[in-house]
């Protein structure tokens, strides 16, 4: 794959026209002129390809495709595709990477791509004989789980190991679950995974003494956890108002009512995940397991906590990290039939699905550092204001200049509302 040298800081991107971000993009990855146009929308899903994808098909449905600018991680420069709606994402992880970018950027490494697939045994009279006998065979079940797919085999993946969990009274009675723990190299999984269930639950069954309900692969892929940190002078993150100190401590204040209050966390994991899930999308990867398999291993103390953590070093830097699970794949599924998805995977130019794991959790913690300071040091209402204005202007029919008249006005008068943007907009159309 074609390594990329050019630089992720790119003073007046957001100036710039859309056709002049994909010029920069092209050049800075080398794309095609098919690539090119895959990005740019309207020839990235044709209808055909679409009805190959899902069922009852009726067309194809949209989203904003943006760039965050500014990335290092590992001391290479990325340039981030991110697919979302919601305004202030892309430009919110571009600031914060360029904060990011004052200390070094990010540091970000991963556990191998391992995943767990269960399977659920159920009729067994004698849970701990059927657990010794299991491990017993452990060999044998990891063998016969590695014979569908010899391919992956040749690339280093397949089955690795083999856990037993027993669940002693449930609501239908004693529960074995047997997890076999898979390397799935650059695939997220899920397919693999479940083939090789379905071809040892027999054995499983017949080994253990009972019978196998549900074999299927489990999203909280704890032992596939990306990880990113961050150490930011505090002096970066002044602002005319507030002190970079100040701005730190209200950040590192604002992350421990995450720690402590599921509330607050939940908002704040959601934050972090804006950024991961806009990377997941651009990239055709399943957000929803994506998204499962995070606020499961949030919770998993028992109590629901923040996925980020940060704190100060002295009074010199700010100090973030971000841990989370990430099954993501670079080739199958839809990262390889839809145009787009290839096309935005060509521009971040990652090597591996762990390369990916580790671009999107250094997102999430852009994400999260962006959102966190907006809260502390500025209130996120007069960002966010101004860009929600000026959907509410478009909502109320504004187009070209008078987007940005109607939106100006409703932020002074305090009132982004649909019936103002209206009365707003036949005023300056009249006058
Ligand atoms: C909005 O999409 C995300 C935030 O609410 C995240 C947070 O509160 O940390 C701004």
């Amino acid at each position: 794959m074609q390594e990329h040298h050019g630089t992720s800081r790119i003073p007046g991107f957001y100036e710039m026209s859309a056709e002049e971000r994909l010029a920069v993009a092209r050049a800075f990855a080398d794309l095609s002129p098919t690539e090119t146009a895959a990005l740019q929308g309207p020839e990235g899903l044709s209808l055909p390809r679409a009805e190959q994808m899902v069922e009852n098909v009726v067309g194809i449905f949209g989203l904003p495709l943006g760039i965050a600018t500014n990335f290092t991680i590992n001391g290479r420069d990325y340039l981030i595709p991110m697919a979302v709606e919601e305004p202030s994402v892309i430009a919110g992880a571009s600031y914060a990477a360029r904060l990011a970018r004052e200390g070094g950027g990010f540091v970000a490494d991963g556990d191998p791509p391992l995943m767990i697939g269960q399977l659920q045994v159920l009729g067994v009279s004698d849970l701990d004989g059927a657990r010794d006998r299991i491990l017993s065979a452990k060999e044998d079940i990891l063998r016969r789980a590695g014979e569908p797919d010899p391919l992956l085999r040749q690339l280093g993946g397949g089955p690795r190991d083999l856990e037993v969990r027993l669940f002693r009274e449930t609501p239908v009675g004693p529960m074995m679950v047997v997890h076999i723990l898979f390397d799935v190299r650059d695939v997220m999984g899920a397919n693999v995974v479940n083939t090789a269930l379905e071809a040892v639950a027999p054995l499983v069954a017949e080994v253990a003494g009972g019978r196998v309900n549900l074999r299927i692969l489990s999203n909280l892929a704890d032992r596939r956890v990306a990880r990113a940190r961050t150490r930011i002078p505090v002096d970066a993150l002044g602002h005319e108002e507030y002190g970079g100190l100040e701005t730190a401590r209200g950040i590192v204040e604002a992350w421990a009512m995450a720690e402590v209050d599921p509330y607050r966390a939940a908002t704040h994991n959601k934050g972090i995940m804006n950024g991961i899930d806009a990377v997941a999308i651009a990239t055709g990867n399943d957000w929803r397991a994506i998204e499962a398999g995070a606020h499961a291993y949030a919770a998993r103390s028992g109590r629901y906590t923040s996925l980020s953590t940060w704190s100060l070093e002295g009074e010199a830097y700010l100090v973030g990290s971000l841990a989370l699970p990430l099954a993501v794949g670079t080739v199958g599924g839809a990262t390889r039939v839809h145009p787009a998805a290839r096309a935005a995977l060509k521009l971040l130019g990652v090597k591996s699905a762990a390369e990916l794991a580790q671009v999107m959790v250094a997102v999430g913690l852009a994400q999260n550092l962006a959102a966190l300071r907006a809260l502390a040091a500025e209130g996120i209402q007069r960002g966010h204001m101004a860009l929600h204005a000026r959907q509410v202007a478009m909502a109320a029919g504004a187009t070209g200049d008078l987007v940005a008249r109607v939106a100006e006005r409703l932020v002074r008068e305090r009132a982004v509302r649909l019936d103002r943007a209206q009365e707003v907009l036949k005023e300056l159309e009249q006058g």
